[in-house]
């Protein structure tokens, strides 16, 4: 159209926004896009307000995507909130482009900051400001509705052309409404509308006819927005991934807590035992996970089951993102499980070698001696020296480390 026409704006009559807060970033997407498109002006249709005025307000100010309308004002300033119409210089025309909402509109999280005037009483005032400045035609995107944007272009002159939208369905062929050709896309953004407007010796439109159309296979991909919806689509679907990842592990952990035997963790055992607690915080069974992570097996299974409390069952370490608080040794890999603390606590309790073992055994602790290592350990020493040993053994390169012991 472009090179048959030379003179041509390209506009849109809002109402992109995605019907979804999941699919939020539809929104900027589009405005990307309109924008790579060369669109001229963009009208605001009720759901582009829906994530509020400063998303709108931010977005547009990314873009450069000059978003009209003339009769949604600030509250404050009775100003428009975005901006009311544009002039464009189309070869030697001058094009005065303005949108209107109804009236009705639900303002959504926006109704503190925004108000709307009467879209005839801004009509009248806008069509006389753009005719003031030297616009030769003028457009109206309209969001008002099929029969009232009819009902306002009929009873304001200077409209050349209006798109009608808001619930309008689409009229393949477009209609004159007094001196003034309207043309009806239809919702969903499937449909382009094509207004042809001739114009006098004044550059002043005098007849016009619309008509609407879908693009079809004929019509290539515009490498530009090919690239854009191919990064946003990558971008969005990494994004849908994790969120899916954030909610199953909540749903874990979930399962995990709803358990009635399930392990509590050490926070939960240091509101009452304090000092077995600050000085469990001096071993290297208090940094057990960390150890993995340091050396990049935390998501190897088969490094997991001796670093963490209970894996593999029911109520215990899951995952770190599902079951943040059970990672490293912890009480609980020597006292058994917290829910069923009134059993052990009442009970005659000793740990035994056997405890032990569950874990220091074999490749991943072949010199375990019981008798020398509990001094080590227990809640009487302070001393730090299992992490000082730690910090030795790990500066050596954790990767001698892991083929020390890890290569079960
Ligand atoms: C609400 C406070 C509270 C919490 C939380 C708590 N305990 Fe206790 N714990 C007690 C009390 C009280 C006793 C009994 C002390 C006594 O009789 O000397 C006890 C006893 C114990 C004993 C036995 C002590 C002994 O002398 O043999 C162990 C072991 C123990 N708790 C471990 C834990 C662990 C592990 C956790 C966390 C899973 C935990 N406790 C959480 C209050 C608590
Ligand atoms: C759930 C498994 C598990 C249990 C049960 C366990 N440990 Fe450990 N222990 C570990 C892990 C893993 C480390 C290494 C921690 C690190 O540095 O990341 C470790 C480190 C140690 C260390 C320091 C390193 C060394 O070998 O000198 C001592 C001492 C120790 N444990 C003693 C004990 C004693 C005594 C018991 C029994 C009362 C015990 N542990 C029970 C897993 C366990
Ligand atoms: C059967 C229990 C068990 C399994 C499985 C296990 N570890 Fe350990 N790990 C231990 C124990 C016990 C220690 C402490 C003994 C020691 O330091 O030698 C330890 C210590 C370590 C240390 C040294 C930390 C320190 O304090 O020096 C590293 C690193 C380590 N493990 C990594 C791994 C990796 C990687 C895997 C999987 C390939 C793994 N572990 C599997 C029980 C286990
Ligand atoms: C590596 C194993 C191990 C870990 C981890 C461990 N303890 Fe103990 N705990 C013992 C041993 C061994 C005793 C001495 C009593 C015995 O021999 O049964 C003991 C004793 C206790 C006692 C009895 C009073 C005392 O101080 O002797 C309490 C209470 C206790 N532990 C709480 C905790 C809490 C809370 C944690 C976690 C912050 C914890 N323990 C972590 C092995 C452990």
């Amino acid at each position: 159209m472009r090179k048959e026409y030379g003179q041509v704006v390209v506009v849109d009559n809002g109402g992109f926004f995605p019907e979804d807060d999941s699919h939020r970033d539809v929104a900027w997407f589009m405005m990307d896009a309109m924008k790579v498109l060369g669109t001229d002006a963009v009208g605001v249709g009720e759901r582009d307000l829906r994530f509020g005025l400063a998303y709108l307000r931010l977005q547009t100010k990314r873009t450069g995507l000059p978003l009209v309308c003339a009769n949604l004002m600030d509250k404050k300033t009775h100003k428009p909130a975005l901006q009311g119409y544009v002039i464009k210089k189309v070869g030697d025309v001058k094009v005065g482009i303005f949108g209107l909402v109804t009236d009705k509109l639900d303002l959504g999280p926006a109704k503190d900051s925004l108000e709307v005037i009467a879209p005839d009483v801004a009509a009248k005032q806008t069509v006389a400001l753009l005719r003031r400045q030297g616009a030769g035609v003028v457009l109206l995107l309209s969001q008002v509705g099929k029969v009232e944007t009819e009902d306002l272009v009929a009873a304001v002159d200077g409209i050349d052309a209006v798109m009608v939208g808001r619930n309008t369905p689409i009229i393949q062929k477009g209609r004159m409404i007094k001196n003034t050709v309207a043309c009806y896309g239809g919702e969903q953004g499937q449909y382009l509308c094509r207004t042809e407007l001739t114009l006098d010796a004044k550059r002043h439109a005098t007849t016009g006819d619309a008509e609407t159309f879908i693009l079809g296979p004929e019509v290539g991909e515009k490498p530009e927005v090919q690239q854009l919806v191919k990064s946003f689509e990558d971008g969005f679907n990494e994004k849908l991934r994790k969120v899916e990842m954030e909610k199953e592990a909540q749903e874990k952990s979930k399962s995990v807590e709803n358990n009635p035997d399930h392990y509590l963790g050490a926070e939960v055992c240091e509101r009452c035992h304090t000092e077995e607690a600050q000085q469990w915080k001096t071993t290297s069974h208090s940094v057990a996970w960390q150890t993995l992570v340091d050396v990049k097996k935390d998501a190897t299974p088969e490094c997991i089951g001796c670093h963490v409390v209970g894996f593999n069952q029911a109520g215990g370490f899951q995952s770190a993102s599902a079951t943040p608080k059970l990672g490293n040794v912890q009480c609980e890999n020597c006292h058994g499980m917290g829910t069923e603390h009134d059993a052990f606590a009442s009970a005659p309790h000793h740990i035994t070698e056997q405890t032990c073992t569950t874990c220091h055994h074999g490749e991943n602790d072949p010199e375990f001696n019981f008798e020398k290592k509990l001094p080590l350990i227990a809640h009487a020493n302070t001393s730090g020296e299992t992490l000082k040993n730690r910090k030795v053994k790990m500066g050596q390169g954790s990767g001698s480390m892991i083929k020390e012991h890890g290569s079960h």
